[in-house]
């Protein structure tokens, strides 16, 4: 068998796993979630789930794949578990299926390059998304994000990923920093800030039901974790990276860049007189909101700079997307890689086109994408995550601690502390937001995600 690539520096694996959690999860998904769940409510319980749930599990998933160094279907024969492969197979079918429709709002994105640029969304932003969010245009741009996606696969994990998100951390921060500035500025944000920084406890124990399951969800979905994602990137690692540094500063990270954006997307709704909760804010069209927030905001700043600011700033967006979509689509890729011996090009053209047409019904309608998005935050990633947590935890158990141990230089008790608050805490937690899942997916017809398909009920 031909040796495996590695990632060149220890720098390219912190700068590609950021890469794969900093994406539209942050910057498309955080704000609408944020503006659906009740603001700094959500935002509390948001970093409590990263806590709690994201970090443990990241650091769990990481063990697996750097233990096994191979992909994330094989890492479990690898550990000599075989038995357990099918988590390894939940996350890339959950990859999978979330590329779909992550491919078309990657899409979008191309879009409002252009749109912005020529400021054909600055006149009523709204129905400017409405208009080319769903449809033919939608579909062909959807085909132009899974052929981008395709050909950085097809370039291998060195040259391909290392390389392209090199750029994209620095230059995202630099941009959301910038807007956040410049959304002081501007009349009517200090409702946004309100909303999204002053937390109503009250609220947060009357809606646990809905806000708790939303917001872990959220979570998982932004680090990346439950996808298989972080098993296959931390198979291309050697034994001396410190697993635990290097998973704190990825979560940081990952962090910071969804908060900055809500602190860009929500006071700019709240400028541009979207008011979450309020009839001005669409109804289930909250997939919409950085689309509709950002161009409310250009359109007022003065000759071409708006359009400027926005070619830069979807234009980054678009490279922190295609940054996550190439590592949901290397999980399914890297497993034909190492274990059929295919190659890397024509497999990830393959599945690359399997997974456009899976994702056609999220184009032609945003009630199928919410679908397809619901299925992906309620069903596949929690349940991927409670069996990762469960292998490691009480599978694999001091392997796993030795395996953190390796390159960390003497951490003292801290791996045991996060082995037992694995087999408890956050197996607990991941269990509560599951059954709380499975009680909206399939008892509750009028929850927000149902198993039954919006647009078909
Ligand atoms: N973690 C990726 C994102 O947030 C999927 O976009």
């Amino acid at each position: 068998m031909a040796e495996r690539e590695t990632w060149a520096t220890r720098a390219g694996f912190i700068l590609a796993a950021i890469g794969s959690a900093v994406g539209l999860g942050n910057i498309w998904r955080f704000p609408f979630q944020t503006a659906e769940n009740g603001g700094a409510a959500f935002l509390v319980v948001y970093l409590v789930a990263v806590l709690l749930i994201g970090i443990p599990a990241l650091l769990a998933e990481f063990v697996i794949g750097r233990r096994a160094n191979i992909n994330a279907i094989e890492a479990f024969s690898k550990l000599n578990r075989p038995q357990w492969a099918f988590i390894g197979a939940l996350g890339v079918v959950g990859s999978f299926w979330t590329l779909s429709y992550y491919s078309v709002v990657g899409g979008w994105v191309i879009r409002f390059i252009y749109a912005t640029g020529t400021g054909a969304a600055f006149a009523a932003p709204g129905e400017y998304f409405g208009t080319v969010a769903s449809g033919t245009g939608a579909v062909a741009l959807h085909a132009l994000f899974m052929l981008l996606t395709i050909v950085i696969v097809a370039f291998g994990i060195e040259r391909g990923i290392e390389l392209a998100t090199r750029l994209m951390v620095p230059s995202i921060v630099v941009l959301l920093v910038g807007l956040a500035v410049y959304t002081v500025t501007l009349p009517g944000a200090a409702g946004g800030y309100d909303f999204f920084l002053t937390p109503d406890f009250g609220a947060i124990v009357a809606n646990a039901g809905t806000v708790i399951p939303a917001a872990t969800g959220q979570a998982l979905f932004s680090l990346s974790v439950g996808f298989s994602v972080m098993i296959t990137y931390a198979s291309y690692l050697g034994a001396d990276d410190n697993l635990g540094a290097d998973g704190l500063t990825i979560a940081v990270s990952n962090a910071f860049v969804g908060v900055l954006a809500g602190l860009v997307v929500l006071p700019l709704l709240f400028v541009g007189g979207i008011v979450p909760g309020t009839e001005s804010f669409p109804a289930g069209g909250g997939a919409g909101a950085v689309f509709i927030a950002l161009p409310t905001a250009l359109a007022d700043l003065p000759g071409p700079l708006g359009q400027v600011v926005g070619v830069v700033f979807f234009g980054t967006v678009l490279i922190a997307a295609l940054s996550s979509s190439i590592s949901l689509l290397e999980a399914v890729v890297s497993y034909l890689v190492d274990n059929y011996e295919l190659p890397r090009a024509p497999t990830a053209l393959g599945l690359g086109s399997v997974i456009f047409v899976l994702g056609i019904p999220s184009a032609l309608s945003l009630g199928w994408l919410d679908w397809f998005d619901g299925i992906a935050v309620t069903l596949f990633l929690p349940f991927a995550v409670l069996l990762v947590v469960l292998f490691v935890g009480w599978v694999m158990g001091q392997e796993a601690v030795d395996e953190i141990r390796q390159g960390t230089g003497g951490v003292g008790s801290l791996p045991v502390v996060w082995l037992w608050a694995l087999r408890t805490v956050v197996l607990l937690g991941i269990v509560v937001v599951v059954a709380l899942n499975l009680n909206d997916l399939f008892l509750t017809p009028n929850s927000g995600y149902y198993i039954v398909p919006g647009p078909l009920r």
